[in-house]
């Protein structure tokens, strides 16, 4: 099992957000997490990449059998996990090449091949319908919401993570981006051997991708986990059906 997690409980300042969580995610598995609003979606990538102002109380979170509880996000990262954010920040002064070379090198021990990586940003950025140009610009500054979520996932396509981690990959992209984004992501899990978690609210971006996993996330436990019919359930019923 590459990521399991076992029983997580987390607070947030004095709210108790993560109640038992649950979780293994394997090689080549794409797994789909669904939740009402404030179900504790964002807290769970939080715990798993460490994120300081949460509080882990309890439970586990393992990266190849080895618990991965006491390290830094910086560690965390150097073992494979990344996490594209809901609301991606702004990095002053970086460009784009030498942020993600200087990611790579913290994993590689300093043997990135800088050719071949960026002409796999030109051939990535053409893929994603990134203008070259953005990418001489700090990372995300002054990006739209939607070239953010975009050059996202560019750094994940490049950084190839064991376990790719996307919360909410596709709010505020426009129809063409969406199209684009989930064919992205879709060839990029077929191509690795990395297991994959997408945080959505739709099934727009399911159209493109097949999970084979798809769980139900209500006040900070998994609820019920099955295949992409759970989906069908919630577009139908909404949420309350899952109520236990
Ligand atoms: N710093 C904080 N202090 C106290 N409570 C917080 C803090 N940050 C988040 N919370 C609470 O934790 C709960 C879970 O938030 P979280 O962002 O994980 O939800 P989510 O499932 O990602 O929701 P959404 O679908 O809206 O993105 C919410 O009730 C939120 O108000
Ligand atoms: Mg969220």
């Amino acid at each position: 099992m590459m990521l399991e997690i076992k029983n997580l409980e987390a607070e947030m300042g004095e709210n108790k957000i993560l109640k038992g969580l649950n979780l293994e995610v394997n090689e080549k598995e794409m797994h789909v997490i669904m939740g009402p609003n404030g179900s504790g979606k964002t807290t769970l990538t939080k715990a798993i990449m460490g994120h300081p102002s949460l509080k882990v109380t309890g439970g586990d979170i393992l990266i190849d059998k080895k618990s991965i509880k006491g390290l830094p996000p910086d560690e965390r990262a150097r073992l494979g996990l990344f996490l594209q954010f809901q609301n991606p920040i702004e990095i002053e002064g970086a460009g784009f090449i030498t942020f993600i070379r200087t990611a790579k090198d913290a994993r590689n021990g300093g043997l990135t091949d800088v050719k071949g990586l960026i002409s796999r940003i030109k051939e990535y950025s053409k893929e994603l319908g990134i203008e070259d140009k953005i990418l001489e610009r700090g990372i995300n500054q002054g990006f739209s919401g939607g070239e953010k979520k975009k050059s996202e996932i560019l750094q994940m396509a490049l950084l190839e993570p064991k376990i790719s981690i996307l919360d909410e990959p596709d709010s505020g992209l426009d129809i063409d981006s969406l199209k684009i984004v989930a064919g992205f992501i879709n060839r990029r899990f077929e191509e690795t051997e990395g297991g994959f978690i997408i945080i959505t609210h739709y099934n727009r971006m399911l159209a493109y991708i097949k999970p084979k996993f798809v769980h139900i996330m209500m006040d900070g436990k998994i609820v019920a986990s099955g295949g992409p019919e759970l989906i069908e359930r919630v577009e139908r019923d909404g949420y309350d059906s899952f109520k236990v």
